[in-house]
């Protein structure tokens, strides 16, 4: 185990000794204790008996193997140039932010995600089908735009392709056992990954489900798996003070039931985690927005965000929480050299990364001295240990929030609703051109 910690968390500025009245009492977290710690065992309990598997994936080594071992072969043999992941949600948005961040380039990863005709068009036409590898991804098996994707999909492949070609080239990632996937996947003789049971869409980002593209994207998964494993080691204590998401998901919750903090914004100071933060407001959204509470959550972008949403936050209403994630270390780095302009002369010598650090710094300060309650997540780096750590923890931070807000934060049942009423209507042949 590494010695620095792969992600830290400076919550001072949520405090009323930072942010003055706007702020949450001092001893929050003492006050809170009893509270976190009973449902710190609640969750834990079920993670230890194994129905809730989501912070024990990094004990999985077999399939981690499994999958390396696929992406290996698939690279040797198909010579790929593309991969595309056929879904939508919980499976598809892990992928984009493990590729946004970490793709090493090896092969161009492209997730449908929407249903949208238009890029989906582009992009089949633009593939060359034989060295692109579809993947299946859908927990279910049966949500509406992915088997529509998949669908399409295997008539071109079936169309252009040889049967084995074809075999080669679309594979499954879903529940073992039942769903239009797992159907196709037995009648056509696919490759199949399974999701485990028992972890949701949102939760499955270290499972095939994000690690089976992580793998074709040249991204090491081991290291993903050992800052899963950094991640869940962190989260031994029931006590607050040495559990940050436990603490986070508290102080969180009381800003928002207690103080009218009812939006959340994740402002990454890196474009290479701009999807990481999406990824975490649909972990959240629809882990929590149930039974008439959770908070908005909402994702931007710094240092540009200070060019738009900055001002709201500083003097709009007094509505939001901002959790920035920092990145000490920028992978790449351009100096500014010399110039003519005396007037900018300081700028001489700085970096866009210090530059980039030193925004972040100065709106997290002037967003604590206009009494706006913020926390810093730090990143020293955004290398696979990192990310992974940093995914493990939103995820235990939203599974505790879940049982502060006594919801059930593994279910989705207004999403479920949508796709049952939108399959109804297409049956009806509403719609239909
Ligand atoms: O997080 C979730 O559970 C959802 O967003 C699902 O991932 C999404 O609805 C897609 O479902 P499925 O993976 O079953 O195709």
């Amino acid at each position: 185990m590494p010695n620095a910690p792969l992600v830290a968390v400076d919550t001072a500025s949520l405090y009323e000794r930072n942010v003055g009245s706007m702020g949450l009492a001092n001893n929050t977290l003492d006050t809170l204790r009893p509270t976190l710690e009973a449902v710190y065992q609640a969750l834990h309990a079920r993670v230890q008996s194994g129905e809730l598997p989501f912070l024990r994936l990094h004990e999985d080594t077999a399939t981690v193997t499994e999958i390396q071992n696929y992406a290996h072969r698939a690279h040797e043999r198909q010579r790929l140039n593309d991969c595309v992941v056929l879904g939508i949600g919980g499976s598809s948005l892990g992928t984009q932010a493990l590729v946004q961040a970490l793709g090493a380039g090896r092969i161009r990863i492209h997730c449908c995600d929407n249903i949208d005709p238009e890029p989906i068009g582009a992009l089949l036409n633009g593939l060359d089908l034989k060295r692109t590898l579809f993947l299946s991804v859908t927990k279910s098996g049966n949500t509406l735009e992915t088997v529509a994707q998949t669908l399409l999909v295997r008539e071109r492949l079936q169309r252009a392709l040889s049967d084995e070609e074809y075999r080669q080239n679309l594979a499954v990632i879903t529940n073992p056992t039942s769903g239009f996937a797992r159907e196709l996947a037995q009648q056509d003789g696919l490759t199949t990954f399974d999701v485990p049971p028992n972890v949701g869409g949102r939760f499955s980002a270290l499972t095939p489900v994000g690690l089976v593209p992580a793998a074709l994207a040249g991204i090491d998964i081991q290291r993903l798996m050992a800052g899963a494993a950094w991640a869940a080691a962190g989260l031994a204590s029931p006590d607050p003070h040495a559990n940050p998401p436990l603490a986070v998901a508290g102080l969180l919750h009381t800003l928002a039931t207690q103080h009218g903090r009812s939006i959340l914004f994740t402002l990454p100071y890196s474009n290479a985690l701009a999807t990481l933060g999406d990824w975490f407001a649909q972990l959240w959204a629809e882990s929590l927005g149930k039974n008439g509470v959770g908070t908005t959550p909402v994702t931007a972008v710094g240092a540009t965000a200070q060019h738009s949403l900055l001002q709201l936050w500083m003097e709009g209403p007094p509505n939001a929480t901002i959790q920035f994630l920092e990145v000490r270390q920028h992978r790449s780095d351009i100096t500014i050299g010399d110039h003519e302009f005396s007037d900018w002369n300081w700028l001489t010598g700085h970096s866009l990364g210090s530059i980039l650090n030193t925004e972040k710094q100065a709106t997290e300060q002037a967003l604590t001295q206009a009494e706006r309650p913020n926390l810093t997540w730090l990143l020293p780096a955004i290398e696979p240990e990192n990310v992974a750590a940093w995914m493990v923890w939103m995820e235990a931070m939203t599974a505790y929030a879940g049982g502060l807000y006594g919801v059930d934060p593994f279910d989705q049942p207004g999403v479920e609703a949508g796709k049952r009423i939108a399959r109804d209507l297409l049956i009806k042949g509403i719609h239909k051109d």
